[in-house]
């Protein structure tokens, strides 16, 4: 089959072979991409029209017990200046996002000893309490199932935990042995179990990755079926290991994000930051090639760079949520719709 042949059978049937997954993300020329991406806005488009989800990214903490090699918020890295906000800082910026507009909250951070179970119930609670309209998402790393369960009955919707890289090998290459690849994909199962809406993902460009392991994600994806997944080019950050590596590249990114939307046609698929990073209009080109979420920042101004995963993020301009205006302007001249909805998940069964 030629290129066109596999996107259209993918399209139909959300599934592709090992060797077909491998021939489209190899031998891919722009044309095929151009309908590639094209196949992958219609796919979106069926479920959720023109409309895309925009949630308040909150980063409630960079402080990290890991040591990931990738991240410029790891333990090792003294040249970080850490901070954690206060319950109150937290529940202000919601204060603020919902007057902007946003009906989901997204708290991220580090993995942060100091964000008990008790703690986070009660800022969760506060939260659904005052805004009862809005969802939850955390994103706070590896947890016990014991406390995945209680930050769900406390109110929490959805859960994002990147898995990072579905090979183990690869897995043991991007962490210290600390980290254990196996834990990873149980914390997946323990969330989706727990009833959450789970988002799993990975870098794109990683040190070490090669194309067999793409391949190997787009055929997890379609075995795990998540609700959510995030996915950016990896780039570099200085002060870590991985400084001197090559950043990801835009248009595999964008490859997978349609091959992704075509095995699940109603994913929660985010245009990320580092995206947005990387190229100037890489928001806009994420949600043309089938990305329907775009995760502007919420955080205190003050802490924004402070929350540096990777250098030369994007904090100003639409990244930032005090700006939804210029977003939403920006979504509308290039035909898409911001929605203030909630914007969970519309799938069937
Ligand atoms: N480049 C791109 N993405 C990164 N992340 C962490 N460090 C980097 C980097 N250098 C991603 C990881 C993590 C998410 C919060 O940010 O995938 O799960």
């Amino acid at each position: 089959m030629n290129n066109t042949k596999l996107i259209d059978f993918l399209g139909q049937k959300h599934t592709l072979s090992q060797e077909q997954y491998r021939e489209l993300l190899t031998t891919a020329t722009a044309e095929d991409d151009t309908y590639l991406h094209k196949a992958a806005r219609a796919a979106c488009e069926k479920v959720y029209g023109k409309r895309i989800f925009y949630r308040g990214l909150i980063e409630i903490s960079n402080i990290c017990k890991n040591d990931c090699y990738y991240c410029g918020i790891r333990r090792s890295n003294t040249a970080c200046e850490r901070y954690r906000l206060s319950q109150q800082q937290i529940l202000s910026c919601c204060e603020e996002g919902y007057k902007l507009g946003f009906r989901t909250f997204v708290l991220q951070g580090g993995e942060d000893g100091f964000f008990t179970d008790n703690l986070l119930c009660e800022i969760i609670s506060k939260i659904k309490r005052s805004y009862s309209d809005c969802a939850v998402t955390l994103s706070l790393g590896e947890r016990s199932k014991e406390s995945y369960r209680q930050l769900k009955e406390a109110g929490a919707d959805r859960y994002l935990l990147r898995h990072e890289t579905i090979d183990p090998t690869h897995y043991g290459q991007l962490h210290p042995r600390q980290m254990k690849h196996e834990n990873r994909l149980a914390c997946l199962q323990a969330l989706r179990e727990c009833g959450y809406q789970v988002g799993c993902g990975f870098m794109v460009g990683s040190p070490g990755q090669d194309v067999g392991m793409l391949v190997k994600e787009l055929m997890f994806i379609e075995k795990f079926r998540p609700e959510m997944c995030g996915i950016g080019p990896f780039i570099p950050h200085k002060d870590t290991p991985f400084g001197q590596q090559k950043a990801g590249s835009v248009t595999l990114t964008l490859r997978l994000l349609s091959c992704i939307r075509l095995i699940c046609p109603d994913i929660l698929l985010p245009a990320t930051t580092a995206l947005a990073s990387l190229s100037e209009d890489g928001r806009i080109k994420g949600i043309e090639a089938g990305a329907n979420v775009v995760m502007p920042n919420l955080s205190p101004s003050d802490v924004r760079e402070k929350y540096t995963l990777y250098n030369n993020k994007a904090y100003a301009g639409h990244e930032s949520a005090q700006q939804v205006q210029q977003l939403q302007q920006l979504m509308q001249s290039a035909g898409f719709l911001l929605s203030c909805e909630r914007g969970d998940i519309e799938r069937k069964m």
